[in-house]
């Protein structure tokens, strides 16, 4: 029979039935069910060594974008390999903290945070993770789990406003701390990927337009509790092209000697994520290609100004080390197509619907003439049929593949949805009611799973919390200030 290795992807067909490092899917989805998401603990591996070899001459911290793929094991997994985090909400803080992250390698991102989550950020006292706690103590006394109360803030923010700086140094300043800051820029640089998903320009909301950081920076400068270091800059996802990232580094390094000239000086660029892959073999550059053209730029810098740098992958470090797993409940000819309804579709998995993403989809197990040799839209084969990949939920918007030459697939076949890893699991929703998938890792033959299937029970317990409003509870004008 014909093998196939995707090489350090961690997948793999043998025999015709496909692998994840050493375990078959067939027997992953009799244990576990589908649909699951299934990762390889080796591609993760490969994928952050890669990266970090990359970007190794100019020292670059790496940050996980925990938004790719959040399970607090990824992250435990990524944290052991040296990587900090990049969140972008109190729940990612809490995570990543969670995960064993120490706080001075978080950073924080994101355009609307809250006044709570600032707090958070600041001092562990304030975590959602102590709130009262039914039934402890009398007074409702805070609980704090263990080491919340010594947690100190977070080791950057990146602020996305004036508005927000603000209020980062007013919060630290009531709770005498310090809060170290970088500014996200917005280069006004196109980033040649989708509309939803391109940030860097000046119409997006994200980042401080350029000629506004100089006027922080000076009214900073001498903030007790504001510790102006750097500059971001995250100009979208997935950014296929080397150009932009060049353009963006471009923008930033002018900012800085501009700020410089003005007495400022930056001591840490944070070069965002969107570092694209491979959802079809060869598409993307690979890590030491972006680096090729982006360290000879920043060489001097950090060598000559002793800057640090940063960089915030997610895509690239889980997209293709993870699977989704589906079966196909039905099989139907309709008037123009044959329709594949799996029991995955737009709540598992939003991207092809939302972003009209490419996934290269295959059966599990294959006749040895239907191995497959890469991820393509349209292999080169025999009997293949043109299928609608569909899944379960009430809207034409619920596809996983359009007009996909596909082997001939029956009821009961399990279907791999490659390249999931990222944006996947962490985008899925309830609607139909439909429960959030499984979650499992491969490490060699050893498979965990490391994240149940949801529960209706737990899925349905909010609205079992129906209570009225008291006239005291409505009292007050509800600000939202904490
Ligand atoms: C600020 C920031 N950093 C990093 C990332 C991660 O991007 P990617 O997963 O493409 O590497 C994102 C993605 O939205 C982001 O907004």
């Amino acid at each position: 029979m014909s093998e196939a290795r995707w090489d350090l992807d961690g997948f793999a067909y043998l025999d015709g039935h496909l692998f994840a490092e050493d375990v078959t899917l067939e027997r992953l989805a009799n244990a576990v069910g589908t649909p699951t998401y299934v990762y390889s603990a080796g591609a993760i591996r490969s994928a952050y060594e890669r990266m970090h070899a990359a970007f190794a001459p100019l020292g670059a911290r790496l940050h996980y974008a925990v938004k790719a793929c959040p399970n607090l094991h990824i992250l435990g997994l990524l944290h052991e390999l040296g990587a900090g985090m990049d969140v972008v909400s109190g729940g990612e803080l809490e995570r990543a903290w969670l995960a064993g992250v120490p706080m001075d390698a978080i950073c924080f991102a994101g355009v609307g945070k809250t006044d709570a989550e600032i707090r958070a950020a600041l001092d562990g006292t304030f975590s959602p993770l102590a709130m009262p706690e039914r039934g402890l103590g009398r007074g409702g006394e805070r609980h704090l789990p263990p080491g919340l109360a010594q947690r100190g803030p977070v080791g950057l923010f990146n602020v996305e406003s004036a508005s927000e700086l603000a209020r980062i140094a007013a919060l630290a300043d009531t709770l005498g701390t310090r809060a170290r800051i970088a500014v996200r820029i917005n280069p006004d640089v196109d980033a040649h990927t989708h509309t939803y998903t391109t940030t860097g320009k000046r119409e997006n909301k994200f980042g401080v337009t350029v000629d506004h950081v100089l006027p922080l920076f000076e009214r900073y400068a001498d903030h007790p509790a504001v510790d102006l270091v750097g500059l971001h800059v995250h100009i979208g996802s997935p950014v296929r092209a080397i150009e932009p990232f060049e353009a963006a580094v471009d923008v930033v390094l002018g900012l800085v000697d501009r700020l410089a000239a003005h007495g400022h000086r930056v001591s840490l660029l944070d070069l965002g994520g969107g570092w694209a892959v491979d959802y079809e073999s060869g598409e993307a550059p690979v890590p030491s290609a972006y680096a090729e053209r982006l360290v000879p730029r920043l060489a001097e810098r950090v060598a000559g100004q002793g800057m640090g740098i940063l960089i915030e992958p997610g895509r690239s470090l889980v997209a293709n080390a993870g699977v989704l797993m589906t079966r196909v409940q039905h099989t139907k000819e309709g008037q123009a197509t044959r329709f594949v309804v799996c029991d995955a579709g737009v709540h598992t998995l939003i991207r092809p619907a939302l972003y009209q993403a490419f996934h290269f989809i295959w059966p599990v197990a294959v006749r040895a003439e239907h191995v497959p040799l890469q991820r393509v839209a349209a292999p080169e084969m025999p009997d293949l049929a043109t299928s609608e990949v569909v899944g379960p939920i009430c809207e034409s918007s619920d596809f996983l593949a359009q007009a996909r030459p596909l082997p001939r697939v029956a009821r009961g076949d399990l279907l791999a949805v490659f390249s999931a890893g990222a944006y996947g699991m962490a985008m899925a929703s309830n609607i139909n009611d439909h429960m959030r998938p499984a979650e499992v890792l491969v490490d060699g033959g050893q498979a965990t799973v490391i994240a149940a299937r949801q529960r209706l029970v737990d899925h349905l317990a909010p609205e079992r919390q129906k209570r009225a409003l008291t006239p005291a509870e409505l009292e007050p004008c509800n600000r939202q200030d904490g």
